[in-house]
Formats: structure tokens, C-alpha cells, sequence
């Protein structure tokens, strides 16, 4: 039955009289004017005091008519000494002010009309302007009706009914369960007061409430509809015409309804770290019976909802539980199998805050049934706690680092450990700077292109790579004979912290060309990768390439000294003074000294 409840005020609006007096002495050719002082439409709470508020400009001392529709109720000269004219049936209620402005005072319902104010002075003319007045009454003792008063299952239509003893209502929303019920759809159809179902159904049943509002108030009444299950009893009388014999026939006819979708299984950590296994399947009439098969304990047996809790053991890791749900309808099972954490590798991943600092992740995530619960621990056996600096996700799985400098982070080490009632795991991290485990090039057939890919080791804290090459240029304009940087590697492409590849074009396959990633960690640079080499000719690795570069200079420096012990030993004949012979080489002046003494001690 519907609930009673009385209404509230939603908004007290009381109109304020303006005493916005604009009246311009424009001399007998000024315009004559006047306008409402704010809004046209008035809305007013019946009983309360509300002023038509007016200016007017043109004409000093005009005379002001007011009427209610097309009837005359007031009339003034504006200044003059005389009372208005007010009509005796309005006298209670109207009043006219000083400036021209229309109170209605204790306002009943009845005065919701529209309202012109004209004003007049001879030899100018006349101005006039119009006001829609709204009188409210609160929504008061709101209703709603079921009919027919018993809501039976397969009703063609059902209808829920609202009233008010009080107010006038101006919009109507109906809402089951929270929900707002909009639409006219082939189930529901919303009427004036009405809330029109359709085929009632079971699933009809709930809670429906009713909002009702107009401008100054707001009411909300509540119904809670059971449809009723069509089963029963069902009692046949038999009658013999001939004998007056009769019998009493009772038979009870069950009306099934099936439960929603399949059971469910799951199982739980209780705080006391036991295991809760729980099966449920939602519905139905009547509720299905469900039991764990399996268990020891397989007396259990609920309807719709089934816990069994058990304390952890080995014989439980990996063991499947069955719970049969059975009903008249339909049988069905479902199962769960709980499992203590496996072994996992944590997994870093690293970000740049709007504050400038560096975020890492570290997520240790091992699968378990119950999830896993993670413990974190700083070097030390400290535990982490939720802060500035660490933050651990509300599921445990991720811990967030912060700090402005990538040494912070390698200073430090994290353990974390992944439990369940069944049994636990455990991990310790150390952060690695940037850095990359290997690197590998795959040319096109042409040689016009290549594509780069690298890894880095898991723990790599890593935001960015420089892709680095050295050789000619690769924009043709620029020239491929210009080979003046080609010496040196320079940076060629920059890639973001996920990038594991790099595609790099417009080679010229007569030319060679190294390349090598430069991985990053914020402003950290950490050890660029091995260098890798596309090019014609002898297929020398870049190492050999390098050892032949530093080869030239020795090779000079070898037959220098070679031409030099020649010298020594033609002057050593000759008996010439060895110092003297020596002096070219030793003087501190002489830049060849370094070069030579390098040489020997190879
Ligand atoms: C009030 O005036 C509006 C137009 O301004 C008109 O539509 C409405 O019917 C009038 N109402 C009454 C009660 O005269
Ligand atoms: C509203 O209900 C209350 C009590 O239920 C009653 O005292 C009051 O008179 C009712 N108001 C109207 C307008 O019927
Ligand atoms: C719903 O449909 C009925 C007629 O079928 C109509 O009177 C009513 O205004 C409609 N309501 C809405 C909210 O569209
Ligand atoms: C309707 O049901 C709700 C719970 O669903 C309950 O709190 C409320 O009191 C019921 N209202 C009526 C009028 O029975
Ligand atoms: C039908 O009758 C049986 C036995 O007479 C009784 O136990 C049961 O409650 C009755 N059901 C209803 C819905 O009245
Ligand atoms: C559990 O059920 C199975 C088969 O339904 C039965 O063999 C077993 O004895 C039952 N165990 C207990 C403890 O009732
Ligand atoms: C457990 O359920 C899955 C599907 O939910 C099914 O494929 C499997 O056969 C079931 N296992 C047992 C032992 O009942
Ligand atoms: C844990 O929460 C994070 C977000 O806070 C989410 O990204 C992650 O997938 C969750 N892990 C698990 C195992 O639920
Ligand atoms: C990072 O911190 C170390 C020592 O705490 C300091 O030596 C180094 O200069 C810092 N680097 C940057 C980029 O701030």
C-alpha cells in the first residue's frame, strides 16, 4: 500500500519588491515606457506575499491601470494624495505600491492568471506590459494505488495509480529500483497519474517510488510491489446429482520458475586464513538445493547460497570442488579449484610524474585461487608502507616508487612476497639503470633499410632510446659524399621507453653504416648497446674495423722507429756520442716522445 509522506518545501520563493523607481523627466516629447522589474512569470507559494514589480520612464505621476485577465482591478495616479481604486471583490488581496508595482497579499490559488499593467498620461499615450502569475499550493499527502489491489503473475494489464491531496503536480517520474522508467515501451506505459504494466511478471516486483514535483515543491512516495507466486492449492468439489454424494478433491499445483543462469563457485581467504568455499545460483522458485560433492563434509546442503569453510591443507592445493545446485526444473553444477601462488618475475615499469619524478612499478603478480595477498619489503626487512614516495595498489599487486633520480631507485631493494591460505611465494628485486641484454639488424634485400631491435633486462629501468648511427648522411640532398660527421655516432631517431625496434631508410647500399641503441632513465644515459653494421665489401666485423682504424697510426709509428733504431745503429758504427743522437727524440719539447714511449711499452 502506498506509503504517505508529506511534502517539503523545494524552494521558497518570495518575490522582493523593487523600489527601482525610474522615472525620467524627458519633457513632453519623451517616449512613454514600462517593464516588469525581473521575470514575467511569477511563481508564488499559495498563501504568501508576491509583488508584480514595475518601472516605467516617459512621464512623471502617470495614471496606472492594472487588470486580471481583461478586468480592470486597480487604478492610480502615481504621487497623488487619493487611495487607488481597488475593486471591493480584490480588496482583500490586492495592493498597489508607491511606484506602481502590484502585492498581492496572502495569495489564494485562484489568482494564477495573466496580469497587464498599462500606464497612461494624456497627451503622450499609453505603455503596457503583461505578467503570467503561477500560485502553488506544497504537494501534500502523495499516494499510490495498485490496481487491482493483488498483483497476480500474467496480469494483462496492472497499473499503479498516484494522487495528492494537496497541490498541483507538474511532472511525474516513476523509478523501480532506483531506475528511472521512461520510455513507453510494449511493458510499461506512463499515463497522466498512472504507471501502466503490462503482462505482469515476477520479475515486475520490487521497489517503486514515485517523484512529483512542481515548481516550489517536490514529494517522493514508495511502493513496494510482490507479485504473487500462481501456485497453490486448488481444492474440486465433486457432486453425484442422483445420491447428493459429494467429494473433496485437494490437489496443489506447484508453479516452477527456473534460477538465473548457472550456479557459481568461488573460494575465499577468510581473515583467520582459512578457506570459504561458496557456491550460489540467485532465483528461482522454489530456491535450488545445492551441496559440495567431494568434501568431506558433503551434508551441507542451502538453498541459493552455500558457504563451507576449511582450514588449509596440502590435500586441498589443486583439488577440485564440485557443488551440485538441483532444482525441479534443471540440475547444475559448477567448480572451483584453489591453489597456492606460483613461481613469477617481477615486472618494472617506469613513467615520469607532472611533478618531474620518476615513477616506477614494480607489479609481483602470481597466480593463485584465492588471489594472492602481497607483502612488500624494503632492503633491511623494512616493511613499505603507503606514502609520499611508495604506494602500493589497493590489490597489493603493484608497488609505485617515486623518486627525481634514477641513482634513488638503484639504491634500494624490494621483496615481495605473494600469499594464500595454501602457500606463499617470494621475490627480491634489485633496480638495474638503463640498459640493453642484446641488439640484432635485419637489412632489406636492397639494402636501403634496416630495421633495429633490442631487448632489456626485466629489472631495466628505462624511459627512452637514442638510435645512433655513423656514416653518410642518409637525407640524399645533403650529399653522400658528405662524410665529414661520418666518423662519429650521432643521434638519428628517439624512441619512448616501450619501443623495441626501429626502422631506419633511405640507405645507400654501396655505403657501410653502424648503428646502436642509447637506452635512458630519465636524464641518466646508461651504456649504449653493441654496435651493429650494414655495409659492402669484406664483411669485417666493427670490432675488426676499429682495430684496423687504431692499426694505421701504429704502423707509422713502427716504421718511424724502425727508420729511427736504423739511424741509431748507423751512428752507434760511426762512433758518433749516443746522447747527442738521442737528444731529436727526449727533449720535452718534442711531441713524438709520447707517442714512442707508448709505443714500446705495447
Ligand atoms: C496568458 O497569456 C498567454 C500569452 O501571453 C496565453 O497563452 C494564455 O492563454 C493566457 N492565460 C490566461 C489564463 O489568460
Ligand atoms: C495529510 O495527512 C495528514 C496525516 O496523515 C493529515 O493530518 C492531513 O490533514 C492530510 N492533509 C490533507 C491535505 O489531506
Ligand atoms: C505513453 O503513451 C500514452 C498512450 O499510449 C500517452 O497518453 C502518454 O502520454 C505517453 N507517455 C509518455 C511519457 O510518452
Ligand atoms: C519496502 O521495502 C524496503 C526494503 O526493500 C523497506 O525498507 C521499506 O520499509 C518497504 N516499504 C514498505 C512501504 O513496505
Ligand atoms: C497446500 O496444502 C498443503 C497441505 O495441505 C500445505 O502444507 C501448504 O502450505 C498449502 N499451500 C498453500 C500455498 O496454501
Ligand atoms: C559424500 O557423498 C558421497 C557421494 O555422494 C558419499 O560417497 C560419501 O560417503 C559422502 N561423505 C560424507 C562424509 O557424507
Ligand atoms: C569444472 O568446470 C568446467 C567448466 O566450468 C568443466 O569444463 C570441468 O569439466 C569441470 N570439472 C569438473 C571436475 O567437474
Ligand atoms: C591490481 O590493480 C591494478 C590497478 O590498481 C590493476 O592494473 C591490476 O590489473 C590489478 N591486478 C589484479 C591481479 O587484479
Ligand atoms: C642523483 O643523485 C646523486 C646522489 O644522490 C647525485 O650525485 C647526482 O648528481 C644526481 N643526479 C641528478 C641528475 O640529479
Amino acid at each position: 500500500m502506498g506509503l504517505k509522506q508529506p511534502g517539503h518545501l523545494r524552494g521558497h520563493k518570495t518575490t522582493v519588491v523593487f523600489f527601482a523607481l525610474m522615472v525620467t523627466l524627458t519633457g513632453a516629447d519623451g517616449l512613454l515606457e514600462v517593464s516588469p522589474v525581473g521575470p514575467s512569470r511569477v511563481n508564488a507559494l499559495a498563501g504568501s506575499r508576491v509583488t508584480l514589480s514595475v518601472s516605467f520612464s516617459g512621464a512623471p505621476d502617470p495614471v496606472v491601470l492594472w487588470s486580471i485577465g481583461s478586468l480592470p482591478v486597480v487604478t492610480w495616479t502615481i504621487g497623488s494624495a487619493d487611495r487607488p481604486d481597488v475593486a471591493d471583490a480584490h480588496a482583500d488581496v490586492l495592493e498597489l505600491e508607491e511606484d506602481g508595482s502590484l502585492s498581492l497579499v496572502g495569495v489564494p490559488l485562484s489568482y494564477s492568471h495573466n496580469y497587464t499593467v498599462e500606464i497612461t498620461k494624456s497627451g503622450l499615450g499609453v505603455a503596457r506590459t503583461h505578467f503570467i502569475l503561477k500560485v502553488y499550493e506544497h504537494l501534500q499527502n502523495a499516494s499510490i494505488t495498485p490496481d487491482p489491489a493483488l498483483a497476480v503473475e500474467g496480469l494483462v494489464v496492472f497499473s499503479l495509480r498516484s494522487s495528492v491531496q494537496r497541490g498541483e503536480v507538474e511532472r511525474r517520474r516513476w523509478f523501480l529500483e532506483g531506475a528511472e522508467i521512461r520510455s513507453n515501451s510494449s511493458h510499461y506505459s506512463l499515463r497522466e497519474e498512472q504507471l501502466l504494466i503490462r503482462q505482469l511478471r515476477r520479475g515486475d516486483a520490487g521497489r517503486y517510488s514515485l517523484q512529483l514535483l512542481n515548481a516550489l515543491s517536490e514529494v517522493e512516495v514508495h511502493f513496494n510491489l510482490t507479485v504473487l507466486s500462481q501456485g497453490g492449492n486448488y481444492t474440486c468439489q465433486l457432486r453425484n446429482e442422483k445420491s447428493g454424494a459429494r467429494r473433496t478433491v485437494s490437489i496443489s499445483v506447484p508453479i516452477y520458475d527456473r534460477p538465473l543462469g548457472d550456479p557459481a563457485c568461488s573460494v575465499l581467504a577468510t581473515t583467520n586464513n582459512d578457506l570459504q568455499y561458496r557456491c550460489q545460483w540467485p532465483g528461482g522458485v522454489p530456491k535450488p538445493s545445492l551441496a559440495f560433492l567431494s568434501l568431506s563434509s558433503n551434508a551441507s546442503a542451502a538453498a541459493g547460497d552455500l558457504h563451507l569453510t576449511l582450514a588449509p591443507s596440502e590435500d586441498l592445493d589443486w583439488k577440485t570442488v564440485v557443488c551440485r545446485g538441483q532444482h525441479p526444473l534443471l540440475t547444475s553444477s559448477c567448480n572451483v579449484t584453489a591453489r597456492q601462488p606460483v613461481e613469477f618475475l617481477p615486472r618494472v615499469g617506469v613513467g615520469v610524474g607532472s611533478d618531474g619524478r620518476m615513477a616506477v612499478t614494480i607489479a609481483c603478480v602470481s597466480h593463485a585461487v584465492p588471489d594472492a595477498v602481497v607483502t612488500w619489503l624494503r632492503e633491511g626487512g623494512q616493511a613499505v608502507t603507503s606514502g609520499n614516495q611508495h604506494q602500493i595498489s589497493a590489490n597489493t599487486t603493484l608497488l609505485t616508487v617515486r623518486h627525481f633520480n634514477v641513482s634513488e631507485f638503484l639504491r634500494d631493494r624490494f621483496t615481495c612476497t605473494c600469499a594464500n591460505p595454501l602457500g606463499h611465494k617470494a621475490r627480491t628485486t634489485r633496480l638495474l639503470g638503463p640498459s640493453i641484454s642484446e641488439s640484432s639488424l635485419l637489412p632489406n634485400l636492397e639494402g636501403t633499410a634496416v630495421t633495429l631491435t633490442w631487448e632489456v633486462p626485466p629489472l631495466s629501468l628505462v624511459t627512452g632510446f637514442d638510435i645512433q648511427m655513423r656514416g653518410p648522411a642518409l637525407d640524399p640532398t645533403i650529399g653522400r659524399s658528405s662524410e665529414f660527421r661520418s666518423l662519429e655516432f650521432r643521434s638519428i631517431q628517439v624512441k619512448p621507453g616501450s619501443a623495441r625496434s626501429a626502422g631506419i631508410l633511405n640507405l645507400d647500399p654501396k655505403s657501410t653504416y653502424h648503428f646502436r641503441v642509447v637506452p635512458s632513465a630519465g636524464r641518466t644515459v646508461g651504456e649504449p648497446s653493441k654496435q651493429q653494421r650494414i655495409g659492402p665489401g669484406t664483411g669485417l666485423s666493427g670490432a675488426a674495423i676499429a682495430g684496423i682504424a687504431a692499426g694505421i697510426p701504429c704502423s707509422i709509428l713502427a716504421l718511424f722507429t724502425f727508420t729511427a733504431l736504423l739511424y741509431l745503429s748507423v751512428s752507434y758504427c760511426k762512433n758518433t756520442a749516443l746522447y747527442s743522437s738521442l737528444y731529436p727524440f727526449t727533449h720535452p719539447s718534442n711531441p713524438l716522445l709520447i707517442p714512442l714511449a707508448l709505443y714500446s711499452s705495447l
